[in-house]
């Protein structure tokens, strides 16, 4: 695996469309890591999935489910049905943190949020993602690209060589927290109030 497909904030895509689709992409290598991961390292790389989720799912809410409501026919019901599907995914992160990643249902509810995410992606992949592109230019998402880079500059999943002391507190905790940190950042970069 390159650095470049699981450090998000490394990646070339400069379309927030084609950033997401590789983001699906790193979440699938994320959740193989946690699934091969020995017992004593199944914690850390469980932990860089959480981030990776928060960041891409905020992401997500933030950015792309508000343009999509507003643009699309039938958007707010699209955007509706996604967010369903995202609220079960962070109910499940919240019971395996809570219940610890060496707990005896760890690997049982992995596999549960891992059918949860992937089902999830591909209908964003399916309903969203084609008539988003088809609704905004390339100008627009090139500027919303930016701003998930930049709540990713702050979650990063491979913390680079010298820098983990300077980013390793910015974005700890449980996943609600984790989720809350990025919002803030992805706010400020498109400049909205919250
Ligand atoms: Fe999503
Ligand atoms: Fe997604």
């Amino acid at each position: 695996m390159t650095e470049k497909r699981t450090a998000p904030e490394l990646m070339d895509e400069t379309d927030v469309v084609d950033l997401l689709l590789a983001q699906h992409a790193m979440i699938r290598d994320l959740f193989d890591e946690v699934e091969q991961a020995p017992p004593e390292r199944r914690g850390e790389a469980f932990t860089r999935l959480v981030r990776m989720l928060a960041v891409h799912e905020t992401a997500e809410e933030e950015v792309v489910h508000p343009y999509a409501r507003r643009k699309l026919d039938g958007g707010a019901g699209v955007v509706e049905d996604r967010l369903v599907e995202e609220n079960q995914a962070k109910q499940l992160l919240m019971e395996m943190d809570q219940a610890g990643s060496d707990g005896p249902e760890f690997m049982e509810k992995l596999a549960l949020l891992r059918g949860a995410v992937t089902a999830h992606a591909r209908s964003e992949e399916r309903y969203e993602f084609p008539r988003f592109r088809a609704h905004t230019t390339a100008a627009e998402r090139r500027v919303l690209a930016a701003a998930v880079k930049a709540a990713e500059a702050i979650a990063p999943t491979h913390p680079h060589p010298g820098t983990e002391s300077a980013t390793k507190n910015l974005l700890i905790g449980t996943p609600v927290a984790m989720m809350d940190r990025a919002r803030d950042v992805i706010r400020q970069a498109i400049g909205k109030r919250s």
